[in-house]
């Protein structure tokens, strides 16, 4: 299975702020908001990466990311040249020669925060699924015509339907920017029509699944936390979440090097070297943090 993160977008809920630099680039904590839906694919174990920037955008994500090797793992970079929907992202995938027709993909948002160590733990094993399989995280009804609405069987897990920010929700269940999907997903993807606006939509992409039987939710359990950052108000919550975390437990979430480090990719020599690289004058917090891993080692490995 391969990963593909989408960062396209125009950003225009968020501007002045999202104007010349991608909202997927700017910074919560002291990371590119990138940074945590990438550490999302390398939880699952992903370590081929598609990068989907606008044509503009580009050479900033390169320079930003690099090739990868630095944490483990490997970016290709391709364009969405207009937004024409989170569908298109498997398309953009295949004319790449990055995703073939029988290939697995895992579809993560670029501006998606999960704060969940139990759900992180858990998206390895969902590399071999057959069929579709999202997540369903509680916002409320009210709250909830905002984003994709999954209505589902709680006992089998199948999803009834998914509708796209529905007037009326009639599930107080969301779904957040996560999919994993089997080798029928290029096919999917490329008889999709679009939307009224125009778009490709995700949703398209599941109907076959959802009609097959074959698209199971996963509900996100109550104690851990999915964050959006599409809009003033919740990029503020977010910024307080990730802080007040690391005020109280001194850990940080969204650290690549990290998940690189955990998953056995780096060694506490690589992990000591990128903090030094990136820490000119010895002051900064994020490579002390990356020090701090090495050198309590074990209690932080949990
Ligand atoms: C997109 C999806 C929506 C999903 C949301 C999660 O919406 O279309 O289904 O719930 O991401 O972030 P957007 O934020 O692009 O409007």
């Amino acid at each position: 299975m391969k990963g593909i993160i989408l960062a396209g977008g125009a950003g225009s809920r968020m501007w002045p702020a999202t104007k010349v630099v991608s909202k997927q680039l700017i910074p919560v904590g002291l990371q590119p908001l990138i940074y945590y839906p990438i550490c999302t694919l390398m939880l699952a174990g992903l370590r081929e990466i598609l990068v989907i920037t606008t044509p503009a955008q580009g050479p900033l994500f390169r320079a930003q990311l690099e090739d990868g090797s630095q944490w483990g793992v490997r970016f290709t970079y391709a364009e969405q040249p207009d937004p024409g929907g989170l569908g298109q992202a498997f398309t953009i995938a295949e004319d790449a020669g990055f995703l073939g027709d029988g290939e697995g993909a895992c579809l993560v948002l670029g501006d998606n925060i999960f704060d969940a160590a139990e759900f992180g733990r858990s998206l390895s094993t969902y590399q071999e699924i057959d069929g579709g399989l999202i997540f369903a995280y509680h916002v409320g009804l009210e709250r909830a015509s905002q984003f994709g609405v999954v209505e589902f069987d709680q006992e089998t897990g199948r999803v009834r339907s998914v509708v796209e920010k529905p007037e009326r929700p009639t599930s107080p269940f969301m779904v957040p920017g996560l999919y994993f999907f089997d080798g029928d997903c290029l096919e999917h993807a490329r008889r999709a029509t679009p939307s009224a606006r125009g778009e490709v939509e995700i949703t398209s992409v599941m109907q076959p699944y959802i009609e097959q039987g074959r698209l199971r939710v996963v509900p996100i359990s109550r104690s851990e936390y999915w964050l959006d950052t599409g809009t003033e108000t919740s990029i503020e919550d977010a910024w307080s979440h990730v802080g007040a975390k690391r005020r109280i437990t001194n850990l940080r979430i969204g650290v690549p090097e990290e998940v690189a480090w955990r998953s056995g990719w780096l060694t506490d020599t690589d992990l000591l070297a990128v903090a030094d690289e990136n820490d000119p004058d010895g002051q900064n917090p994020y490579a002390n943090y990356l020090r701090l891993l090495v050198q309590d080692g074990q209690t932080y490995r949990r």
